[in-house]
C-alpha cells in the first residue's frame, strides 16, 4: 500500500509557505504528519490533564465556535483557564491551515474544538460508536451534503504516551469494498428523519452512503483485521492533520488529544474531483446531493 502518511519536518505553526505536495496528499485522503509540531501546555496548565477536568455527566469537552466551554469540570477560573488552553490551540491550528492551505482561507467554517483528557483503550462502546474500529467520520443526525470535514490534532499527553492510529487504504478502495453492500437511499425516510428532528437537515443520498461506509466498515471484522493498514503511533509533542471524511483512521489508544473541525465546501478544495463527493458520484454514477 504507498504510503498514506507525509511528514513534515517544520517546527513553526506557520510555515513559511504552501507546499503542492501536501496539499495533493491531503486532499488524496492522507494524513500530514508534523513530528516536531508541538502544542505547548503551561504549568498551570498542566493540572488539566486528568480525566476530571471532564463533567462525568459530558461526553466531552469542547469550546464552541462561539467561545463557549461545554462539558468542563470546575470552578469559574479554572474552566477559563482550560478555555484558554483549548482557544490557544484552536488559534494555533487556524494559522496552521491558513499558512499551508491559503486557498481555503476565506471558505472554512470553523466548528468546535475539542478535548479528550479520558483514556482510549478502556472506554465500552457499541459498533457503531466505536472509533476503535476504522471508519470515515460521518455524523448520522448532521448531514453535511458533502461538505468537507478538516480535522487539526495534537497529543499532549504530558506521559510520553503516544496516540496511537490505525490508517487504511484509499478513500476509493474503500468504497469500492463497501459500496456494493450499501442499503439503497430512500428519500421519504430521510424525510421522516428530517420531520421528526432526528436529523438537523433533510439527509442527502451522499449522507446516507457515508453513514453505510462508515457501518459497513466498522461491522465488518475481516476487514477490521486484514484490510490494508499501518499502525501510526503520534508521538506527544506532535501534530496532524486529515479529511476525517476521507482517511480511514482508528483510534486504538491514547489519552490527553485536542482536536480542531473545520468544514469546506467541495468547491473550494483546490481540486474538487477528489472529494469523497466526486468519488461517491463517479462510483454510483448518480447525482447524491
Ligand atoms: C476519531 O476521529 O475516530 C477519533 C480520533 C481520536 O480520538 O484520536
Ligand atoms: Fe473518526
Amino acid at each position: 500500500m504507498e504510503s498514506q502518511i507525509i511528514e513534515i519536518d517544520g517546527r513553526s505553526w506557520q510555515p513559511e509557505s504552501a507546499n503542492a505536495e501536501w496539499i495533493a496528499g491531503l486532499e488524496a485522503g492522507k494524513v500530514l504528519y508534523f513530528p516536531h509540531l508541538a502544542f505547548e501546555v503551561s504549568e498551570a496548565e498542566r493540572r488539566f490533564l486528568t480525566p476530571e477536568a471532564r463533567d462525568p455527566k459530558a461526553r466531552n469537552i469542547s469550546l464552541d465556535a462561539q467561545g463557549k466551554l461545554k462539558g468542563a469540570a470546575g470552578d469559574e477560573l479554572a474552566q477559563r483557564e482550560l478555555a484558554a488552553m483549548i482557544g490557544r490551540f484552536r488559534a494555533q491550528a487556524q494559522t496552521l491551515v491558513d499558512a499551508i492551505l491559503p486557498r481555503y482561507s476565506d471558505a472554512l467554517r470553523l466548528a468546535p474544538t475539542s478535548y479528550r483528557p479520558m483514556q482510549v483503550e478502556t472506554r465500552i462502546q457499541s459498533v457503531r460508536a466505536d472509533d476503535r474500529r476504522m471508519h470515515f467520520d460521518a455524523f448520522p443526525t448532521r448531514p453535511t451534503h458533502g461538505e468537507r470535514i478538516l480535522r487539526v490534532f495534537t497529543n499532549v499527553n504530558p506521559e510520553g504516551v503516544p496516540r496511537v492510529w490505525r490508517i487504511g487504504e484509499p478513500f476509493e478502495t474503500v468504497a469500492r469494498r463497501f459500496l456494493p453492500r450499501a442499503k439503497p437511499y430512500v428519500r421519504w425516510q430521510a424525510k421522516v428523519l428530517h420531520a421528526l428532528h432526528v436529523t438537523k437537515s433533510l439527509r442527502s443520498e451522499y449522507d446516507h452512503l457515508m453513514g453505510q461506509l462508515h457501518d459497513g466498515m466498522k461491522a465488518d471484522a475481516d476487514y477490521q483485521r486484514n484490510g490494508g493498514q499501518v499502525t501510526m503511533p503520534f508521538p506527544p509533542g506532535c501534530v496532524w492533520i486529515c479529511y476525517a471524511d476521507q482517511a480511514a483512521h482508528a483510534v486504538m489508544s491514547g489519552q490527553y488529544m485536542m482536536e480542531q473541525t473545520f468544514h469546506l465546501p467541495v468547491a473550494q478544495q483546490y481540486d474538487p474531483e477528489s472529494s469523497p463527493l466526486a468519488i461517491l458520484t463517479r462510483l454510483t454514477g448518480r447525482k447524491l446531493v
